[in-house]
């Protein structure tokens, strides 16, 4: 059995075959979601590599989903939720901003890059802004490598 870490494991793993990144995208169902939606119908070029879930906050995204999601093999998950100030909850994005902050730390904990784990403010007019932040966190995602928890495909 190697004693590499995960990130070394991945490295490891995407040398030598074309890597498609898997990412798992939370919106919110008042802001981001509608952002993501928005950069969809303008048309805007983005990597085809991720899937949104819609959550009704960004602070309905459990710990626990994120850990599944990495459990299951996505490569990098990112929350987007309102701004701060703007959730329909009131501070339901507050939590969620702690909530992350600690997720990271638990992720480098384990040995993976905090990296996979992003969260961003995107509201409903920001169409350009959930494009960009696809575009920026794919590339990441391809630097970091495949996560360690995908299986054979
Ligand atoms: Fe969007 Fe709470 S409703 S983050």
């Amino acid at each position: 059995m190697s004693s590499a870490t995960p990130n070394a494991q991945s490295q490891e793993k995407a040398e030598g075959d074309d890597f498609v990144p898997k990412i798992i995208v939370f919106c919110c169902n008042w802001c981001s979601y509608a952002g993501a939606d928005l950069a969809g119908v303008s048309r805007l070029q983005m990597p085809p590599h991720f899937r949104v879930i819609r959550v009704m906050c960004s602070a309905r995204v459990d710990p626990e989903f994120v850990l599944r999601a990495i459990q299951k093999g996505a490569d990098g998950v990112l929350v987007a939720g309102c701004h701060p100030a703007d959730c329909h909850y009131i501070g339901g994005n507050y939590r969620t901003r702690r909530r992350i902050a600690l997720l990271r730390m638990l992720l480098q904990q384990f040995g993976y890059d905090p990296d996979r784990l992003r969260l961003e403010w995107i509201s409903a007019g920001e169409g350009e802004k959930f494009q960009k932040t696809m575009v920026d966190f794919t590339k990441t995602i391809e630097e970091i490598g495949a996560s360690p928890m995908r299986g054979g495909d």
